[in-house]
């Protein structure tokens, strides 16, 4: 290389891998650019994925909770009505008030924001095809994070129009309530989203092809508790279950399923059809094939344990890579990658990663299944305490739901911990904290909660584990 490079770090992508990577190189006092495509920072997650769900969710949550929960609470209310382009625009309004939020976090350290599609086309080299259009830029980097991310897996034979066949993005901005809506695939997407739609009015179908709903790394019991929840708020399930063609016309859509070990064939009818059976890495267009470096057979750039490709200097992150395809995930990679490369070392616990889906109740876990620490062959403790004996779940009517332990039986050491229940998203935080400090189930029993709060059933759970719960 003749040329001196122009920055330390240059990171392609600005999604939560990618904005938290570059924030955090630029605190490290290394001149960084964040290149990003689309025009907005916060990636997929900010503007089509975490964030706008979120507030469906939760607003179609209140709404659902005027409809049919607030009169026995002692409310009456009026004509309820929706009014779902207010609650299109809520969205986009917290949508637009975060990604001005990372540029401002851009500018007030420094990194360089270059509004364009990036290409790798030397190992220190990247040319940027300017957003507005414009001449291709080159910028040089000492060092390239990959913060690329990933996109809708298609399902075969049934083309995204993002109006009758959507893929989430179409689904968190669907212009009217479907009147039947076919969701393929029962894994997060598919059950946040049917719960969105299903309060808001829609008939819902899932069809999942396997026997459990969830997706990979839900607890099998917590699975079938959360399967009889959702059933009960009118959300129907073909488990089993395979689709096998799909009929679009002017105004719905048939999609064609059968048993997935062969069976009886159905048509179901919709007037938009989901299509939720997970993701895969995003890398087009960029460029990976100049340098060499290489994909694995699901797509994900191969890097090592220092997120190094196979050219030691350009690293990759997110859900361009290994690993859960989450942004608390891909955030932590963001800034372990930029002290590698500032400070040599780096450090994320792959084991204390928390999942948590955004239904009603939620569902909350972190470390292993039931199922995977029985297949270690490991001997084990389970403590299980349900919210129906919790006072504050029963104060506030909402105590569905229940926070189950798995603990090393010779130790008592945590060893996974599931949670369904109101708020157990913020719940699982306490349970992340005690793997990552490697505590024992008797370490949260014989710690103070406050009471009544809902956190007292995570404390009877524990001692659940190693002794017995007071209130049940
Ligand atoms: P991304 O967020 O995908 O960002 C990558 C960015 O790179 C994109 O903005 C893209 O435009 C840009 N880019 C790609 N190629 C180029 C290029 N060549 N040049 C310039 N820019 C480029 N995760 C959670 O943890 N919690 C949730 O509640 C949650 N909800 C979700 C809901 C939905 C509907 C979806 C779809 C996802 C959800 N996720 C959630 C997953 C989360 O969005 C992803 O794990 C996260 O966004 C990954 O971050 P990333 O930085 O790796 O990639
Ligand atoms: P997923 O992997 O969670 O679930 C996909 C489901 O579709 C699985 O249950 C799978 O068995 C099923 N499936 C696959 N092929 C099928 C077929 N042909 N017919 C019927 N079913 C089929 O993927 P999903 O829900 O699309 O989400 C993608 C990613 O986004 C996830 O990895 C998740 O981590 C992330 N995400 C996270 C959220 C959160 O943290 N709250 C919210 C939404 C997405």
């Amino acid at each position: 290389a003749s040329e001196a490079p122009e920055h330390d770090v240059v990171v392609i992508g600005g999604g939560p891998g990618g904005y938290v990577a570059a924030i955090k190189a630029a605190q490290e006092g290394l001149k960084t650019a964040c290149i990003e495509k689309r025009g907005a920072l916060g990636g997929t997650c900010l503007n089509v994925g975490c964030i706008p769900s979120k507030s469906l969710l939760n607003n179609s949550h209140i709404y659902h909770q005027i409809l049919h929960d607030v009169k026995n609470r002692g409310i009456d209310v009026g004509d309820v009505k929706l009014n779902l382009q207010q609650m299109m625009k809520a969205k986009e309004t917290s949508v637009t008030g975060l990604t001005k939020g990372i540029e401002f976090l851009f500018k007030k350290n420094g990194v360089d924001y270059i509004k364009g599609t990036g290409t790798i086309t030397g190992e220190n080299e990247i040319k940027v095809n300017p957003l507005e259009g414009g001449e291709v830029q080159t910028v040089r980097a000492k060092n390239i994070i990959i913060a690329t991310g990933s996109e809708a897996t298609p399902f075969p034979g049934l083309t995204i129009d993002e109006k009758r066949v959507v893929t989430s993005t179409g689904a968190i901005a669907l212009e009217q309530v479907p009147k039947k809506m076919v969701v393929i695939g029962g894994g997060i997407i598919g059950l946040e989203m049917a719960s969105v739609w299903s309060r808001l009015g829609s008939e819902v179908t899932i069809v999942e092809y396997l026997g459990a709903i969830g997706g990979p790394g839900m607890d099998a019991d917590m699975a079938k508790t959360m399967q009889r929840i959702l059933t009960k708020q009118g959300m129907k399930f073909k488990l089993n279950t395979k689709v096998v063609s799909g009929d679009v016309s002017e105004s719905s859509v048939a999609v064609n399923v059968e048993a997935a070990k062969g069976g009886k064939a159905e048509a179901l009818d919709a007037d938009v059809v989901l299509v939720a059976i997970g993701r895969r890495p995003y890398t087009t267009g960029l460029g990976l094939e100049n340098v060499g470096i290489e994909l694995d057979e699901r797509g994900r750039v191969i890097v090592d344990s220092e997120y190094r490709t196979k050219v030691p200097h350009i690293r990759a992150i997110g859900d361009a890579t290994f690993g859960a395809m989450l942004a608390h995930k891909a955030e932590e990679e963001g800034i372990a990658a930029v002290e590698y490369i500032s400070k040599g070392y780096g450090h994320v616990n792959y084991g204390a990663i928390p999942s948590v889906m955004y239904t009603h109740p939620e569902a909350a876990w972190v470390g292993q299944t039931e199922q995977e620490v029985k297949a270690t062959g490991k001997e084990y403790n389970i403590g299980s305490f349900p919210f129906s004996a919790n006072s504050r779940a029963k104060t506030n009517l909402d105590s569905e739901g229940m926070v189950k332990f798995i603990t090393d039986k010779e130790t008592d050491r945590i060893l996974g911990i599931h949670i369904i229940g109101p708020n157990a998203g913020e719940m699982i935080a306490e349970g992340v904290l005690a793997i990552e400090y490697g505590a024992s189930s008797e370490d949260i029993g014989r710690t103070s909660h406050a009471h009544p709060t809902l956190s007292e059933a995570f404390k009877e759970a524990a001692m659940a584990c190693y002794s017995k719960p007071i209130h049940a």
